[in-house]
């Protein structure tokens, strides 16, 4: 299985058109995101681009050579242009200059990028980038204006400051926004352009170079979770305590040991981040004191002190621009009512909790949940924690969508 085949844009055809403009570097970027989506990406670049970026940046990133003209011999021998037209799912030009939209409207056929946007019966989006007066200028708009109507998506431009010192619109939407049009288009993936950081896992409190007290967590759920975020189209790292198990693929891991390493890792991840995920089994309580040397049995009886861990889902949950946080909750009575209680002390948005006792819960491959939200809950049937994690997510990404709804009520 290649790391492909997890994500939401796998092997979907995308013709990026690159046309000559400053922001023609971003492009390079967004390339990056969609071949890291699973996107198949051919780039078909203007002449005037070429000022602007190298074809072997793309190449390198895409692993297909760029496409330039119209009649040279060795590419059309391989991939004719409309054969390149058909093979597109999707066309999108970013950068998309003045002259570009013109010609377009136009319904010029004098170059590769042009012709291919005639001869393609592909969806065509445009994310204009130039200066603002020419972003205002009259016949941009008119040629706007046309391109609209004749169904081509137009993805900004953003307001901002340009490269010649203006302010004002017609900067390029940045990649991540153009990568979640695009994913949002071809409908694909509920979490695709979204951060989300989980953790998993036990954690190991050293008692001295040898020892540790530690707990029965697995790490299945937290890496079935983190897998089925990757699904899902969110970029995803995972901080996990010490487990046997492989990395999913497209998920990049933190391997932590401690309560206190996994809080630092946690906090170093979470800054911008849309989701947070604490499946790890944190350990409560750490060793007061890690002695040097190796403990010898000279006792008949051994105290140990132990000081709290801090609450590492707590302490997000109170950082002033959080992300959406869900907790897990083990409860060995009295599921929904303890779940609760617990879902509002921690002040997070949602509550995922099992049953635990009579072997449930830990170290097994299936288990049950209830979740609970503000204003809502849902019992998902006991079954594989993969199949588990896939409905916690959607369940998940409803949820946040909902909540982005009631605040931005447009
Ligand atoms: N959690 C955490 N940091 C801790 C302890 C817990 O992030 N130091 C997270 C866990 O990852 C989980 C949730 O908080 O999402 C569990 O909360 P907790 O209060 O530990 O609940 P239980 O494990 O059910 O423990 P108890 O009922 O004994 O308090």
């Amino acid at each position: 299985m290649t790391v492909s085949d997890h994500f939401r844009l796998r092997d979907r055809h995308i013709l990026l058109g690159v046309t000559g403009g400053i922001a023609a570097y971003k492009t390079a970027e967004l390339a990056r995101l969609l071949v890291r989506a699973g996107a198949d990406v051919q780039v078909v670049m203007t002449e005037a681009a070429g000022i602007f970026i190298g074809g072997s940046t793309f190449q390198a990133i895409t692993g297909r050579p760029v496409r330039r003209s119209l009649f040279d011999p060795a590419h059309e021998a391989a991939m004719g242009h409309i054969e390149l037209a058909r093979w597109a799912e999707l066309i999108l030009v970013a950068p998309a200059s003045a002259d570009f939209l013109a010609r377009l409207h136009a319904g010029l056929a004098d170059d590769l990028l042009s012709t291919l946007c005639l001869a393609s019966e592909a969806p065509l989006a445009v994310a204009p980038a130039m200066n603002r007066n020419m972003w205002r200028h009259p016949a941009t708009a008119a040629n706007v204006e046309a391109l609209r109507v004749r169904g081509v998506r137009v993805w900004g431009p953003a307001e901002g400051e340009q490269a010649c010192g203006d302010q004002g619109p017609g900067r390029l939407l940045e990649p991540a926004e153009l990568l979640v049009r695009v994913g949002e288009w071809l409908g694909q993936g509920s979490l695709i352009g979204r951060k989300a950081v989980v953790t998993a896992g036990p954690t190991r409190e050293p008692l001295d170079p040898v020892r540790f007290l530690g707990n029965r967590s697995s790490g299945k759920m937290g890496y079935a979770v983190a897998e089925a975020l990757v699904r899902e189209g969110a970029d995803v790292i995972l901080v996990s305590g010490p487990v046997s198990l492989d990395v999913p693929s497209g998920v990049r891991r933190v391997s932590v040991e401690t309560a206190l390493a996994m809080r630092e890792a946690v906090l170093d991840a979470v800054t911008g981040v849309d989701l947070f995920v604490a499946c790890a089994a944190v350990a409560d309580y750490r060793p007061r004191q890690i002695v040097d040397q190796k403990i010898k049995k000279t006792e008949e009886t051994l105290r140990l002190e132990l000081v709290r861990n801090p609450d590492i889902l707590r302490e997000v949950a109170a950082l002033p621009d959080r992300p959406f946080c869900v907790g897990f909750a083990a409860e060995t009575d009295a599921l929904a009512v303890h779940a609760e209680a617990k879902r509002k002390a921690k002040g997070i948005d949602m509550i995922a909790a099992n049953l635990v006792g009579g072997g449930e819960g830990f170290e097994t491959d299936d288990n049950a949940l209830l979740v609970l939200w503000e204003g809502g809950w849902l019992e998902l049937p006991r079954q594989q924690k993969t199949r588990l994690a896939e409905q916690l997510v959607s369940v998940i990404a409803e949820s946040m969508d909902a909540q982005a709804t009631i605040e931005d009520p447009r």
